[in-house]
């Protein structure tokens, strides 16, 4: 059997869930369940990152025990998926046993194939990236303080470290990056992680003494694991590492995808193949960097007060209008403006006047003109025979499409057969032949039908409740909803019943203040 298997990051619990984790989580969800419904065995993770000096700081400042905190925060992430609707096969958390254990087993290996030495770390952190930078790196901000690329402030530090290797690492990951042209995506983000590594590469330092919550180093009751290092490896403690026999981590690595944000390419596309490489293990076959979203044109931040609430858009706006909008509006890999205006148009103009008229229109005239079953289907004419066609065509298309996560691109191609679509209900008009010929008007309903059950079951990965809702209005049997279905051979059956039509997506009308 074909396998899939495809990574949220792992979110840090130090903050409460908005719409960046839902982005990263909501993109993996729609290429799960895309493989799913395509016939792959597929493995979706998702969990969260709990270790570290950020995630400390956080429980210190809530008074609470760091355990206590994470046991917390993690519920929030796992409630955000749910609500959401991800269709995540486990949920990890780096402080679990399974993890540990891994991660020693890791580090072990390490050390033994001689990646790990001891030494002393002095120079430049940052809490809020948990990362290293060098001087050259960093820009002066205001008292003279000390600011990394992304922003953040950053602090000196000197405590003895172990250090892995990275340096040795360079050429090697050139040529991995050669050999695979389309491990990172998109091509642009690859460009800087080959300047980055060209560049040339100081050696990682992967463990800390001046903190305590982490994973302690193996024999070294002093250390504790750099929380990246930590972090990374959860995508195999998921799949039974260290025990490489596992039947999961034999079916499933390597990953086919790491989803992850911009910020924090580095991490998995530099660091994560250096040691897996070093530990003789194979690298993730792609790492995706997808954009970030501003607010209305800002830059979200706490300090602004402007975060997104996920939770909120989808009261207000409902979920798979939510999951449609994120998807739809911003080519993925770009970054993306969230504004309640392109919320609504994209509502009110792709899901309520697009699919949602065009479900509305076939079925309320099938329900009044055809007795409320799948109509009669006569001879096709050409007109008839180009919607199918296009219809059958989408599904080698929209594959196409999510094959390089061009989630933006496969909602385009399903759109055009919906104006296709309606381009032929206008010119066939099957109101007016209702009066001049039932037996065409019957064809035209069915074919309307039957281009139906191959959008719907093309946005179920997208809008699983909505899809299925129109489906269902179809009669279409639930072990019918997957694409080894999108055939003639299983072609809506005339004289099928079929429930009264119901509208699936109602228009957005601002509520009057
Ligand atoms: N814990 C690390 C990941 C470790 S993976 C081995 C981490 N966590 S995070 O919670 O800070 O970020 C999780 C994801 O949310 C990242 O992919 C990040 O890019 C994404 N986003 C955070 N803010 C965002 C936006 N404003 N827009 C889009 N995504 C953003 O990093």
């Amino acid at each position: 059997m074909k396998t899939y298997y495809v990574t949220t990051p792992i979110y840090y619990v130090n903050d409460v869930p908005h719409i960046g984790h839902a982005y990263t989580s909501l993109s993996c969800d729609v290429l799960a369940r895309f493989k799913r419904l395509d016939g792959y065995d597929v493995m979706f993770l998702s969990g969260t990152d709990e270790h570290g000096q950020k995630v400390a700081k956080s429980a210190a400042s809530a008074g609470v025990d760091p355990q206590t905190f994470t046991d917390g925060v993690s519920e929030n992430f796992r409630g955000l998926l749910d609500t959401l609707n991800i269709s995540n096969d486990d949920f990890i958390r780096t402080t679990e046993e399974r993890h540990i254990k891994s991660c020693q087993a890791l580090w072990n290996d390490l050390l033994k194939r001689g990646e790990l030495y001891l030494g002393k770390y002095a120079g430049w952190y940052a809490v809020r990236d948990e990362a290293y930078y060098g001087e050259d790196e960093l820009t002066e901000g205001t008292g003279g303080k000390k600011i990394a690329p992304s922003g953040a402030e950053c602090e000196w530090v000197e405590e003895p470290s172990y250090f892995f290797k990275l340096s040795a690492w360079g050429d090697r990951l050139l040529k991995f990056y050669d050999e695979n042209p389309d491990f990172i995506l998109p091509h642009t983000r690859r460009n800087e992680v080959i300047s980055f590594v060209k560049s040339g590469m100081r050696d990682l330092s992967v463990s800390r003494t001046a903190i305590t919550w982490g994973v302690p180093v193996p024999n070294e009751p002093k250390h504790v694991m750099y929380v990246w290092l930590d972090a990374l490896t959860n995508y195999i403690t998921a799949l039974g590492y260290p025990d490489t026999q596992a039947e999961k981590y034999k079916k499933h690595w390597p990953a086919n995808v790491h989803m992850v944000g911009k910020d924090i390419l580095r991490f998995h596309a530099v660091y994560w193949p250096a040691f897996l490489m070093a530990a003789g293990l194979e690298s993730p076959k792609r790492v995706f960097a997808h954009g970030w979203w501003t607010n209305e044109g800002q830059k979200i931040s706490k300090s602004l007060g402007n975060v997104i609430d996920p939770y909120e858009l989808l009261q207000t706006y409902g979920l798979d209008q939510t999951r449609y909008f994120l998807m739809r509006e911003v080519p993925f890999g770009n970054d993306g403006d969230f504004s309640r205006s392109a919320m609504i148009r994209r509502i009110n103009s792709d899901l309520a006047n697009g699919i949602g008229n065009l479900a509305q229109r076939s079925l309320s005239q099938i329900a009044k003109n055809c007795g409320g079953v799948v109509p009669k289907r006569g001879a096709f004419t050409e007109a008839d025979q180009n919607l199918l066609g296009s219809a059958q065509g989408l599904l080698a298309s929209v594959r196409q499409e999510m094959d390089v996560q061009a989630f933006h691109k496969a909602l385009d191609r399903l759109w055009a057969v919906i104006a296709q679509a309606d381009r032929y209900v206008d010119e066939q008009a099957p109101w007016a032949l209702k009066k001049t010929d039932i037996a065409r008007m019957e064809t035209v309903l069915y074919v309307l039908a039957e281009t139906l059950r191959y959008l719907g079951v093309l946005l179920l990965p997208f809008m699983p409740d909505s899809a299925n809702a129109l489906l269902d209005q179809l009669a279409v049997p639930a072990a019918e909803r997957n694409f080894a279905y999108l055939t003639e051979k299983y072609a809506l059956k005339s004289g099928t019943p079929l429930s009264a039509p119901q509208g699936i997506f109602p228009r957005y009308v601002e509520p009057v203040a």
